[in-house]
């Protein structure tokens, strides 16, 4: 059985190998240590058996009315198996729950895999995006969230932890990943 749960320090460790497996080119360690400890509550992962096997990371964008869907993935071993489509649902729910209007997200076009999953939900493709200095290119999708009576009690966006436990973050991914890296930044300057 897979269950969702908020991400905690001791997911980060499987989260960060996720990262590397399947966005190592991607993301830099920097951004990534920023999400994981700063932006802790904005992470889920799906854990089987009390093993974490897949993560999801979601942003406010209050600006554009919309849950931004930053990071999905699921460790190889898992997929197939309907574990991003029940993060995705989660995702929703979330959405709702706090307020915003839609989901959205973007995906590189050369990622064959991860367009064929889309394809297979209710994601609309609503546009592109290309930036010219990394030479990417994005779909971009969107699918909107059933809305909620406004609920006073309820702020719009992501709860945000208190500074000392994002200082207690940093310790812990310093301690269990260290600053040595298999992501982005160190594989440019060659010691990677
Ligand atoms: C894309 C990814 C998240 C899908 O995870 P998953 O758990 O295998 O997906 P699910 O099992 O929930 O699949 C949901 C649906 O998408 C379809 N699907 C998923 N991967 C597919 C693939 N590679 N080819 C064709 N269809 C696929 C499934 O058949 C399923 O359809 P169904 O419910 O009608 O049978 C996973 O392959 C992954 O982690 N990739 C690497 C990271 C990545 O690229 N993330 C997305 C960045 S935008």
């Amino acid at each position: 059985v897979v269950v969702i749960h908020p991400c905690g320090l001791q997911d980060f460790r499987a989260v960060h190998q996720l990262v590397c497996d399947d966005f190592g080119h991607l993301i830099s360690e920097s951004s990534l240590r920023h999400w994981l400890c700063h932006e802790t509550p904005g992470f889920h992962v799906a854990r089987h058996h009390g093993r974490t096997v897949a993560f999801i990371h979601v942003q406010p964008r209050p600006a554009d009315n919309a849950l931004w869907l930053n990071l999905i993935a699921v460790n190889a071993a898992a997929r197939g198996q309907g574990i991003a489509r029940a993060l995705l649902v989660f995702c929703e729910r979330l959405a709702a729950e706090q307020g915003f209007g839609k989901v959205a997200l973007q995906c590189l076009m050369d990622n064959a895999p991860a367009i064929a999953f889309y394809d297979q939900t209710d994601f609309k493709r609503v546009g592109e995006s290309h930036y010219s200095a990394m030479n990417l290119s994005f779909f971009l999708y969107e699918k909107p969230v059933p809305a909620r009576p406004a609920n006073p009690r309820v702020v719009p966006g992501i709860r945000t932890d208190p500074a000392w436990r994002r200082k207690v973050h940093r310790l812990f991914y310093a301690a269990w990943i260290g600053w040595r890296s298999t992501l982005v930044e160190l594989k440019k300057s060659g010691q990677g």
